[in-house]
């Protein structure tokens, strides 16, 4: 290793849970040289349902305790529901810290729709912000947008992605609002906005009553990213570096064989 990469500071990704790591993913193929830190506030989890000022509140107060505790370099919020509520707030409250957010991607879906029937689909607590609003006011007026509020899919997902039997019913049921038709044409593109949702592609694409494409945004979370963390020359990733914190302090057998599975100690 060399002396330059033991002191490159740590990429910051966080999420209520999972979610984050489907943009932990694309963000490593991006930064190999950076160690990652992965933070799951499990204690709060879901965030799709609190109440909007309790969030932010806690979302606030545990970025306080996060950037002392880390110094990170960077940190890239892989939540729609976070960020959307409280990415202002935390630029505001740390000034000196790099925050990159995740929000639906209503722009580059109503960009590439050929239909211009584009459906979003997120957790309660994003499709009711004003800043997602604010997305279809500004990118997406010549579109028909349905947005749809899953309450159960990041749960479904978390439990899919740990190894328990999801039915395709339970699926079927908080997918099928995406799937409009209207005068003759059909929704062509629903964007995935909430981080967890990319695990059930799959699943997603086989239940759909016809194809769509099933936008993620991860790979262009992770590329903003990039341009924002500065490349060093030779640094190569520190050994042993990356980890999971889960703010429950305490995640269950196959959370923490998930977590090794992306690389990252639990
Ligand atoms: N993964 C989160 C998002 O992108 C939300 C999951 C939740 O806590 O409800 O919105």
């Amino acid at each position: 290793m060399t002396a330059a990469a033991n002191e490159l500071k740590p990429v910051l990704v966080f999420d209520s849970g999972i979610g984050g790591l489907t943009v932990l993913r694309e963000a490593r193929v991006l930064m190999p040289e950076r160690g990652f830190i992965y933070i799951a506030d499990d204690a709060g989890f879901p965030y799709g349902s609190w109440e909007e000022a309790a969030l932010k509140e806690r979302i606030v107060e545990l970025f306080a305790k996060l950037l002392a505790q880390y110094d990170p370099e960077v940190c890239i919020i892989a939540c729609n529901t976070a960020f959307t509520l409280a990415g202002a707030a935390l630029r505001t409250a740390f000034p000196q810290m790099t925050f990159v957010g995740t929000v639906p991607a209503i722009k580059p879906a109503a960009e590439r729709t050929r239909s211009g029937l584009v459906s979003v689909l997120a957790t309660p607590g994003t499709v009711k912000r004003a800043y997602t609003r604010d997305l279809i006011q500004s990118f997406a007026t010549q579109c028909h947008v349905r947005l749809v509020g899953s309450q159960n899919l990041a749960r479904l997902a978390e439990a899919y992605i740990r190894g328990d039997a999801v039915t395709d019913e339970a699926v079927l049921t908080e997918i099928d609002q995406c799937f409009v038709e209207m005068d003759g044409r059909k929704t062509d593109i629903v964007v995935l906005a909430c981080t967890h949702y990319p695990f059930m592609a799959n699943i997603f694409r086989r239940l759909a009553p016809w194809p769509v494409d099933w936008l993620d945004p991860a790979e262009a979370i992770a590329r903003r990213a990039r341009s924002l963390v500065p490349q060093v020359a030779d640094a190569v990733h520190p050994d042993d570096f990356d980890f999971a914190v889960f703010t429950s302090g305490a995640p269950d057998f196959p959370t923490r064989r998930l977590m090794q599975g992306f690389g990252l100690r639990a």
